[in-house]
């Protein structure tokens, strides 16, 4: 929204929050918990009655009805997925919308009765305070998430909050950010000498080609070849990142990371292992260029999903955060650690980096390995690799591509029967996953045409003789995740 906001952990004091220049107005965000949970997160009474406006969200919706003499209830039965919203009241932040509208939900606990001097402004059939307001205080809770994709009209009640309640000002832009980011790496980094984990993907080129400008020769950038990267991913690379000024070394470790991974099966450990020789490497490489500073690409969601504060539940170790090892011997630092994915691709633009780089999908950190289930081999990752080529492929062919968060192949290390050229076969089954996102951290399945499915499925047992069966996988997130490991 062009609005700057910060993220603070939820232990955050009144007489803190004061301290912040120009503070607007205060969200208090979703969580895992219930209020009536001995370790749940609080908040700071007096944050309710600065005279700052505050908004919570889900969890945050109840917390201010719970902290502010309101009533929050057990949950008889929970909300979880698109629901329709009854607008009683469009007067305050639920302005412009109409009388029904689709929103995301994702709770047990309810609000039963507002904090008083609150008019209740929406309600559903399972929630009867779904939304609540209190324009002289400048209370307001809404059960549901306004910031996913799946509310199709929640960016409106942000807007309305953020712009008309809290009267902020479009001030932030991805220029300030770059400028801002460039002082703060020189400050950071200073004379030392810095390394940086280069993946291909978005986050890391970005985070590459932003501190390459501040502090140029001083910056050498590492993509290591693990074995289990995209389809001629090393190529590209070279081929990409030879147009730029930046200082790039290759490492081939793919026999060191398939060594290491030998027998391990559980997806946590496989993140460890691979994100602990990732750190070895770095250190390796950083003791040859005499560098003291390890850089990455990590942003915001990532970084929630390890586990950020300790009241955010641990969903998976994203390798390049919750999977380095305690002791390590390089400075970490991480300039994309507050942005999420669209943020990042907007500085990538105004960086100019390659179109081809801006838009490609997400590869995760620990590549392929969490894209096999079972022991990883180095058959597998073959397998798994060209799977996904094509499944690339044919999003492209079908003008998909730009459309979906991701696409990519799961090999399941089980075996099926099949019949192909009249002969029974016993072989490898590969899942299709493609799903569409905006911020990585809810995603809905593509309903992809079945024609362009089928081309995908023809591809792969024609093209990969280890396979006979394609499966598409039809779950959102939550409850899965897009990865299945
Ligand atoms: P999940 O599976 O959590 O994925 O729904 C959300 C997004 O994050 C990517 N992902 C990772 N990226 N290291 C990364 O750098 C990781 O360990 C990791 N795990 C998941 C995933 O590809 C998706 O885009």
């Amino acid at each position: 929204m062009g609005v700057y906001c910060g993220v603070m952990p939820s232990d955050t004091t009144a007489e803190q929050l004061k301290q912040v220049e120009e503070l607007k107005g205060v969200i208090l965000s979703g969580g895992a918990a219930s209020v009536y949970d001995s370790r749940s997160p609080k908040c700071d009474k007096q944050i309710l009655a600065m005279g700052v406006p505050v908004l919570g969200i889900c969890y945050g919706h109840q917390l201010i009805a719970h902290t502010a003499g309101g009533k929050v209830g057990y949950g008889k039965k929970g909300e979880y997925g698109i629901t329709k919203l009854n607008v009683k009241d469009g007067d305050d932040i639920l302005k412009g919308l109409a009388g029904t509208e689709d929103v995301w939900m994702n709770h047990r606990d309810n609000v039963e009765k507002a904090p008083p001097g609150c008019r209740t402004l929406a309600s559903t059939r399972d929630s009867k305070i779904a939304a609540y307001a209190n324009a002289r205080k400048k209370l307001y809770g809404v059960q549901f998430h306004p910031e996913v994709t799946h509310t199709p009209h929640g960016d409106r009640i942000l807007e309305n909050f953020a712009l008309r309640v809290c009267k902020a000002k479009r001030q932030w832009s991805t220029r300030d950010f770059i400028n801002q980011s460039i002082r703060e790496a020189r400050e950071t980094i200073g004379s030392r000498r810095a390394i940086l984990g280069l993946s291909g993907g978005v986050d890391s080129s970005t985070a590459a080609v932003l501190v390459e400008k501040a502090i140029g020769k001083q910056l050498t950038a590492v993509y290591v070849d693990t074995g289990l990267m995209r389809h001629r991913e090393t190529e590209f690379m070279r081929k990409t990142f030879s147009r730029r000024k930046l200082k790039l070394r290759i490492v081939d470790a793919g026999p060191r990371f398939f060594r290491a991974l030998e027998g391990v099966v559980n997806p946590e450990k496989k993140r460890k292992i691979i994100g602990e020789l990732f750190v070895r490497i770095f250190e390796e490489i950083a003791l040859k260029e005499k560098a003291e500073v390890l850089i990455q690409g990590t942003i915001y969601s990532d970084r929630i999903e390890s586990g950020l504060t300790k009241h955010s539940a641990v969903i998976k170790s994203h390798h390049n955060v919750g999977g380095l090892p305690k002791k390590m011997r390089l400075e970490v630092y991480e300039p994309l650690r507050d942005l999420y994915k669209d943020e990042v691709r907007k500085v990538a633009r105004k960086l100019g980096l390659a179109k081809e780089i801006v838009d490609r999908h997400i590869f995760p950190g620990p590549g392929l390995a969490i894209r096999i289930v079972g022991e990883v081999t180095p058959e597998k990752a073959d397998i798994v690799r060209r799977a996904s080529h094509i499944i690339d492929e044919e999003l492209r062919r079908s003008g998909l591509y730009g459309r979906v968060w991701m696409g990519f192949a799961v090999l399941l290390s089980i075996k099926n029967v099949g019949i192909q050229g009249d002969e029974r076969t016993y072989r490898y089954p590969i899942v299709v996953r493609i799903v569409e996102s905006r911020d990585a951290m809810t995603a809905n399945f593509t309903r992809v045409p079945y024609d362009v499915l089928e081309a995908i499925s023809t591809r792969i047992v024609n093209e990969i003789k280890h396979v006979n069966r394609v499966v598409y996988d039809i779950t959102n997130k939550p409850p899965a995740t897009m990865e299945w490991e």
